[in-house]
């Protein structure tokens, strides 16, 4: 009997194993626990969005302050310089700063945590700017902007 389990450990175990790596493959890569496309293809959030999901995945979310960093480290050491839209989305432009939350598959999940950069967010009912992204030029801060007329890169995570 032990010696069938160690069999059956070694026949099954590995492929779960090898399977799990696989799914993070080239071009997507692992960044903390997570999975992630960096994709500097230049369109609006709104298209950025649903190419994550149409590709089975979202528009990156960072709902611990841990992952936003690992995220920030990888990008600071691929030194692109550019800027990608991220799933956090404001969902109520009549609150004053908006209602910042990341969505993905249903969910909108609450920020709970403030990356914006000086002066942001500065979207108003006026002109609103209910997209985020990571800006390149400020240490990959927080930025809203214009979720229809912007275009830069994007981050899907599965
Ligand atoms: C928000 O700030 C950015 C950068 O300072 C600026 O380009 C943009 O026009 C501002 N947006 C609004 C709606 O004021």
């Amino acid at each position: 009997m032990f010696a069938f389990s160690i069999y059956f450990l070694a026949v099954c175990g590995i492929p779960l194993v090898y399977g799990h790596a696989e799914a993070c493959r080239y071009p997507y890569r692992r960044v903390g626990n997570n999975c992630y496309l960096i994709n500097q293809e230049k369109v609006t959030a709104d298209t950025a969005f649903a190419i994550c999901i149409r590709h089975g995945t979202h528009l990156a979310n960072f709902e611990t302050l841990e992952e936003l960093l690992l995220m920030k480290y990888e990008l600071k050491k691929m030194n692109t310089g550019s800027s990608f839209f991220i799933g956090g989305r404001n969902v109520n432009r009549y609150i004053s700063g908006g209602d910042w939350r990341w969505i993905q598959k249903g969910k909108m999940t609450k920020m709970a945590y403030f990356d914006f950069d000086s002066n942001e967010p500065n979207g108003s009912f006026a002109r609103p700017q209910d997209c985020l992204l990571l800006n390149g030029g400020r240490s990959y801060n927080f930025r809203s902007d214009d979720c229809d007329a912007y275009s830069i890169g994007f981050i899907c995570e599965k």
